[in-house]
């Protein structure tokens, strides 16, 4: 019987169906696994069904002798070292597409709740400070007929600008590569130039991958170049923005606003963040609705089946390692 570790609790039942062929093993504690426990967990493991906050480097993945896929329980999967599981031959898969939509969904929460101070008036209201209807309370930015600037036009960044059509927004994007002209057109974007996209744009929303070329795309400069009135939105990764800056650019204001869904040092946050009441903070739960979450452990159980049958993987990250096999 194959052996599959998950390193944390999964929604759902569907780790029931594949007990009479597999032995699953979950995690027990409700937190992120320690490198050390995950490594002696791993000795034994054909699989793993890893976490976004599960970092897999070279030294885990070398204490997974029997290790033959690694399934990552998300989209992005910068937390796993891919070269040294392509070297020791392990597939890795994730769950793309399936979240593309509620992780769209969260940006624009994101950036109704950041421009229209939603969180400011709920604590307000909560705490008993609404005393009565007046016309400069909790003024905002106006969302409707503005110019939307996605940086990531990938399958969420696109879900993202699909969204801004019901809001009448003008959508530019910065991509490393350019969309073919169908889907610019289609989605009714044009593309930008970084600095002419920060410098236009009213909302600025991340959907890049985490890479040694991502890692602080926003960064002084950058928000420098943001209009005063902008708000930004990061659900991608927490390193693309250096947040030191961000929180100064927030302090002083020369940004509107942020909405974070992911921290550069998550789950930390940088000190003085949680204090400003011009940003809205959220626990990385971009793809977290119930049938999001669900679909994605259906897909990683189907991947998992697939590699230990000697099948290849409908989601495989490093297609390199199956040329091998
Ligand atoms: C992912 O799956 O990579 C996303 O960050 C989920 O929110």
């Amino acid at each position: 019987m194959y052996r599959i570790f998950v390193t944390r609790s999964l929604p759902g039942n569907a780790l029931d169906k594949i007990k009479d062929r597999c032995n699953v093993t979950v995690y027990p504690l409700d937190r992120t696994i320690t490198k050390d426990e995950l490594m002696t967990y791993l000795k034994e493991a054909d699989a793993v069904i890893s976490m976004l906050s599960d970092p897999i480097d070279k030294e885990v993945i070398e204490a997974g002798k029997n290790l033959k896929v690694i399934a990552n329980y998300a989209v992005g999967y910068n937390n796993i070292d891919i070269e040294a599981a392509t070297k020791s031959g392990i597939a890795v898969v994730n769950t793309p597409d399936v979240l593309t939509e509620a992780s769209a969904d969260l940006a624009w929460a994101l950036l109704l709740a950041v421009s229209r101070r939603v969180v400011e008036g709920d604590t307000m209201t909560r705490a008993g400070k609404f005393r009565g209807w007046a016309p400069e309370l909790l003024l905002g930015v106006p969302v409707y007929g503005q110019t939307l600037g996605i940086i990531g036009a990938g399958r969420i960044g696109q879900a993202v600008a699909r969204r801004a059509k019901g809001f009448g927004m003008r959508v530019l994007y910065h991509n490393r590569k350019r969309l073919p002209k169908a889907i610019e057109n289609d989605l009714g974007m044009s593309y930008a130039a970084l600095d002419d996209l920060l410098a236009e744009s009213d909302f600025v929303s991340l959907h890049c991958p985490l890479t040694p070329e991502t890692k602080h795309l926003i960064g002084p400069r950058e928000l420098g170049l943001m209009k005063q009135t902008a708000v930004l939105i990061n659900t991608a990764r927490g390193p693309v923005v250096d947040e030191e800056a961000l929180l100064q650019a927030l302090r002083k204001k020369t940004i509107f606003g942020a909405g974070l869904d992911v921290y550069e040092k998550e789950p930390l946050l940088t000190p003085g963040l949680a204090d400003l009441p011009n940003v809205v903070l959220t626990p990385h739960i971009g793809s977290a609705d119930t049938r999001t979450r669900l679909a994605m452990v259906d897909m990683v159980l189907n991947d998992i089946i697939a590699v230990l049958n000697n099948e290849r993987p409908q989601n495989l990250v490093n297609p390199e390692v199956w040329g091998r096999r």
